[in-house]
């Protein structure tokens, strides 16, 4: 078993090139088969769930290989319409392919996805939208097969702003007759880099990030190239990260536009946050002194306070001056991390959606273990913060997400060993 060891309460100091955005390549990935050519995706992390992507693709019959950074996909060879299940379990992202291959071959057959436990992860959006543009679905025993003689445009009204629901809408739109439209979409960024990448492909599609996305079903046949955008969630992460420890570090490639509202609640709380360069990405944060508790952070979608944050920023003001409340609204069970931030000393309460966390004035390193991807990263954040050593295990959730943590927090001067 793999741990992460780290010595805490040593100010970072240092420069960091953020990665580029796991929730924007997969459904790209999952896109790529739309056309019989070639795809090149440049700012690819390397990340477990990107792996498991590019297994599912081979398994398909498209030819993938990495470079560096980029990820070459040729799908004019794929003969299958299957997703082994030990492939679909690996992540949820996996249930975009349902959309992708049905559009590309009219039928598929995979089993409901993995991913983070963070409570039910229904994916009756899904096949509501799939079925109103014409396919036979049926789900026995969590296996789904799929048909689809005949794809039509329509309208596609979601009952919630579901961001995989989104993704899978827009890929079968493409191989539909006529125009879909999709209304109360999710509008988060990676939807309109997902857009944005579809346009390459010669799709016509507009409305990404507002609350109606068109689409006119056409086909596509070109080779394209793209460059993933930066993963707003890793950049938070880093900004909780100087926030806990506290000292001074400077981000790279980010996309502060993606974050204002999780800078607005670390300036709230005492960081320095200063955008240097919007256009290149810099933002330099720093935090010296006490921070202070922030106002009630109630998770919703984008535009809103990201869910995917408030774990890395809970972890960052546990030893706030006073009380900060969380309302999670996504998902049911989105707490797991609590329990373990407890083992460090934290002072936190937990009601159904609501945790309640009040400051301590400090943290003392304790053996963590991660329950979730985003979980995992507010372990680490809060060990940087903690007095001693702390061990964090479960490693595997964590690099699901983020591209070489280990050395991005060498990068800033923690203290932290990877111990096998
Ligand atoms: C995506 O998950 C992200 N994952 C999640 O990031 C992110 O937290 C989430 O969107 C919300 O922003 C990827 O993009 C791979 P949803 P997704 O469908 O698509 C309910 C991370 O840490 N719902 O927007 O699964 C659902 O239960 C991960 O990177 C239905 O009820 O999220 C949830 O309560 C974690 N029926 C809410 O909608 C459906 O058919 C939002 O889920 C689909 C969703």
């Amino acid at each position: 078993m793999s741990i992460l060891r780290i010595n805490g309460c040593r100010e970072l100091d240092g420069v960091i090139r953020i990665q580029g955005a796991k929730n924007s390549v997969l459904p790209i990935m999952a896109a790529s088969i739309l056309t019989e050519g070639v795809s090149v995706i440049h700012n690819c992390p390397r990340l477990a769930d990107v792996d498991v992507s590019m297994r599912i693709l081979e398994h398909l019959g498209c030819e993938v290989h990495r470079n560096e950074e980029s990820v070459y996909i040729n799908s004019a060879g794929l003969i299958r319409s299957d997703i082994p299940d030990a492939l679909m379990r690996e992540m949820r992202s996996s249930v975009v392919f349902l959309g992708a291959i049905l559009a590309r071959t009219g039928e598929t057959r995979l089993s409901l996805p993995g991913g983070c436990e963070l409570g039910p992860r229904p994916i009756d959006l899904h096949i509501a939208a799939l079925r109103q543009m014409g396919a036979e679905i049926n789900e026995i025993g969590g296996k789904i097969t799929c048909r689809a003689k005949y794809l039509k445009g329509c309208r596609i009204n979601l009952a919630t702003p579901s961001v995989g629901a989104t993704e899978n809408a827009m890929l079968t739109a493409c191989r539909c007759k006529g125009t879909t439209i999709i209304t109360n979409p999710a509008r988060e960024p990676e939807i309109e880099d997902l857009q944005n990448y579809l346009r390459k492909l010669g799709i016509n599609i507009c409305g990404a990030g507002t609350s109606l996305i068109t689409v006119e079903g056409t086909d596509a046949k070109k080779d394209v190239e793209h460059t993933i955008i930066s993963d707003r969630i890793v950049a938070a992460t880093y900004l909780s990260a100087v926030a806990s420890a506290g000292g001074l570090i400077r981000l790279e490639e980010a996309n502060p536009r993606h974050i204002m509202t999780v800078i607005d609640v670390l300036k709230e709380i005492g960081c320095d946050i200063e955008i240097n360069d919007i256009d290149k990405g810099i933002i330099t944060a720093s935090r010296k002194g006490k921070l202070k508790a922030a106002r009630p952070i109630t998770t919703s979608p984008y535009p809103g306070f990201p869910t995917d944050a408030q774990p890395p920023i809970m972890a960052a003001v546990l030893k706030a001056d006073g009380t900060t409340v969380f309302v999670e609204n996504i998902f049911e069970n989105r707490y797991r991390h609590v329990e373990e931030l407890k083992r460090l000393g934290a002072d936190i309460k937990t009601e159904g959606k609501t945790a309640i966390v009040c400051g301590v004035n400090h943290l003392s390193g304790a053996e963590l273990r991660s329950t979730d991807l985003r979980g995992g990263a507010a372990l680490v954040v809060a060990a940087l913060g903690a007095e001693g050593t702390s061990d964090i295990s479960g490693l595997h959730h964590i690099d699901r997400g983020y591209d070489c943590l280990e050395a991005a927090l060498h990068c800033l001067g923690a203290d932290v060993k990877h111990i096998t």
